[in-house]
This record gives structure tokens, C-alpha cells and sequence, in this order.
């Protein structure tokens, strides 16, 4: 390993332990993050860990709405975010009562999205429409949505959470694919939100075609922020850690990974004898690699980006957060 390297991990570590801080990092990281932490899971399993975590600081490897729950969940903890650029444009997708910026272009996407949603919609709309539906709020969404719905979901537990509401109706924000999936296996009446997550989106049936002829034999894994008709012609359907749970515990050796693909460094870590292919080589979620080593020393040695929820949105954000967590 190179000295700087080295050295630069030594630095991190010695920080760690001064300031009492856990890193945590969301699957898609990069593989030299992923190392450097503490705990790597799902938006799940980093929720249940901020919420229960012992320590002086946060420092969380991932897009601005996990830090945002981390602070909603351990409020007396400082929750740093060390790239503050880092979003998730899903989260953006929806908000309470402001129409969203129009986001009409997205540079660096060989195949964007040809959808926008239209920009005068808000949350608030919503609701009006549809009074006493309850809300599900994917957590990839603001602080300021969670606290406008009644209970959080995660793509690990989106049909329990469904499941477990009152009535025959539930409207679910802000992922198209994810509440198509939640339609096609409950029997409530879905209410849809037009969001999508543009890395998951542009998967096509015909990509999944192409990777079973290239690949006959492997299992195709794919997370349900992808399209229905993808999902359709996948083995198995889940969460990040749920493919990592899947693949590990399977008899197949082979498997085409349909998320992005910061997923492959786990795979193969924990599986070295089993065979792991993108779906499709461009799932690289920009905003998740923005954290990088470097980027987690400037945090400690700054104190950036501190990441706090005003108490009037963490109460209910928390509420609707802590729902979700007593169901699964
Ligand atoms: P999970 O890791 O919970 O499956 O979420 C994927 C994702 O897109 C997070 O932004
Ligand atoms: Fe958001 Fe998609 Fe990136 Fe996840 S992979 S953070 S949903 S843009």
C-alpha cells in the first residue's frame, strides 16, 4: 500500500478515536470508504444503527438525506456529511409546498430519463386530493417530507409498511418503481408519486436480455428502484443488503447485480468463490461517489458539514421514522 495511503487512513483512525466517532457507509460508497468504516449496510440497517449507536459523532458516508436521518434519530450526536454537494436528485424529486426545480438535464447520463415530473405538484397537493390516505415516505426524501407523512419505508421494507396501515389506500412517495413493486405484491390501492431514482431507471428489459446472453447461468438480482417491467424478469428482487444476504446464502455462483455498482466491491469481498456482473456498467451514482478519504479527513479536521434537523421537523420526521422501525 502506498505511504500516503497509509497515512492518510493512520489519520482517520487516530481522529476516530479523539473524537469518539463511528463511521458509517451506505453500500454504494467507494471501495476505500467502505473500508475505512465502521458499519456498511442499507438505508435500513444504517438507520437502525444511527438510532442505537454509542458514540460522540457520526460521520456518515452517503447522500444528504441518510445524514439527515442519522441527526433526526440521534439528535445529541454530531452528524457530519463530509461532501455537502452530496444529494440524492430522487430526495428532490418531491417536496412540502414548493413545486421542485425542473431538472432538465442530466449531464453525464449517456440514456437520461425522458421524464419529468411536472414541477407545480407538491406534497401538500397530494394530500388534499387524497385527505386521511396515509402517507409512506420512501426515506429517500427530506426531512421536511418525512415530517409531512406518517411512516418511512426503506426498499428492504416498503410492502410490510404498506401492509401495516389501516384502509385500502396509501399514497407513496416520491419512487414511481418502488411503489409499482409495493402495488404488484399487496393488495392496497397504491397511490404513486412520479419520482424515480435515474441511475435505477434507465435499466431496460432489453439490458437484462443482454446480460443473461452474455451470462446464461447467472441469477439476475434487482433492486426495486428499477423499472417494473426489469423487475419482472428478475430472480430475485431486494434491498442492497438483501442481494448481499441472497447471494451469500445461495447455491448459485453466479449473479448479475442489477443496482449500482459500488454494491460489487461487498459481493465479491464476502463471496471471493462466486461471480458478480453489472446489469449495466454505468449504475454509478455520482453523488455517492463524492466522499472520498480525503474528504472524510477534511470532516474531521473541520467539523463539516455538521448535519442538524430544526426540532420542529425532527419531531415528526422522527415519528414517522420510528414508526417504520417498530414494524420490522
Ligand atoms: P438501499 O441500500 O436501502 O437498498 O437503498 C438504495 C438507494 O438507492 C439508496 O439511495
Ligand atoms: Fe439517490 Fe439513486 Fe443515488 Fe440512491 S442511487 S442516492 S436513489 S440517485
Amino acid at each position: 500500500m502506498p505511504s500516503d495511503l497509509q497515512a492518510l487512513q493512520d489519520e482517520i483512525l487516530k481522529f476516530k478515536q479523539e473524537k469518539n466517532a463511528i463511521i458509517l457507509a451506505h453500500n454504494y460508497q467507494r471501495d476505500e470508504v467502505q473500508d475505512i468504516a465502521d458499519y456498511v449496510g442499507d438505508s435500513l440497517e444504517l438507520s437502525r444503527t444511527a438510532a442505537t449507536i454509542d458514540c460522540a459523532v457520526i460521520v456518515f458516508c452517503g447522500v444528504h438525506f441518510m445524514a439527515e436521518s442519522a441527526s433526526i434519530l440521534s439528535p445529541d450526536k454530531t452528524v457530519l456529511l463530509p461532501e455537502v454537494e452530496a444529494g440524492c436528485p430522487m430526495a428532490d424529486m418531491i417536496s412540502v409546498d414548493a413545486p421542485r426545480p425542473v431538472r432538465t438535464s442530466f449531464p453525464g447520463f449517456s440514456n437520461p430519463p425522458a421524464f419529468v415530473y411536472p414541477a407545480e405538484f407538491t406534497l401538500r397537493d397530494i394530500k388534499q386530493k387524497y385527505p386521511g390516505v396515509p402517507v409512506v415516505a420512501y426515506v429517500n426524501t427530506t426531512a421536511a417530507v418525512k415530517a409531512e407523512s406518517d411512516i418511512c419505508c426503506t426498499s428492504a421494507n416498503v410492502v410490510k409498511v404498506v401492509e401495516s396501515l389501516p384502509g385500502d389506500s396509501v399514497i407513496c412517495i416520491p419512487d414511481k418503481n418502488l411503489s409499482l413493486w409495493a402495488a404488484r405484491n399487496t393488495n392496497k390501492k397504491i397511490i404513486a408519486w412520479d419520482g424515480y431514482c435515474n441511475i435505477h431507471e434507465r435499466v431496460t428489459p432489453e439490458d437484462v436480455e443482454q446480460a443473461k446472453a452474455l451470462h446464461p447461468g447467472a441469477l439476475v438480482l434487482a433492486h426495486p428502484e428499477c423499472r417494473l417491467d426489469v423487475l419482472e424478469l428478475a430472480d430475485h428482487v431486494t434491498s442492497t443488503s438483501g442481494m448481499l444476504r441472497f447471494a451469500g446464502s445461495s447455491d448459485a455462483r453466479e449473479f448479475i447485480i442489477g443496482t449500482e455498482v459500488g454494491l460489487m466491491h461487498r459481493l465479491r469481498k464476502e463471496n471471493p468463490d462466486k461471480l458478480f456482473h453489472p446489469l449495466r456498467k454505468d449504475m454509478l451514482c455520482p453523488n455517492m461517489k463524492k466522499t472520498t478519504l480525503q474528504s472524510i479527513r477534511r470532516a474531521f479536521r473541520e467539523n463539516s458539514h455538521v448535519i442538524k434537523v430544526p426540532e420542529a421537523i425532527r419531531v415528526p420526521a422522527r415519528r414517522a421514522l420510528d414508526r417504520m422501525l417498530d414494524i420490522i
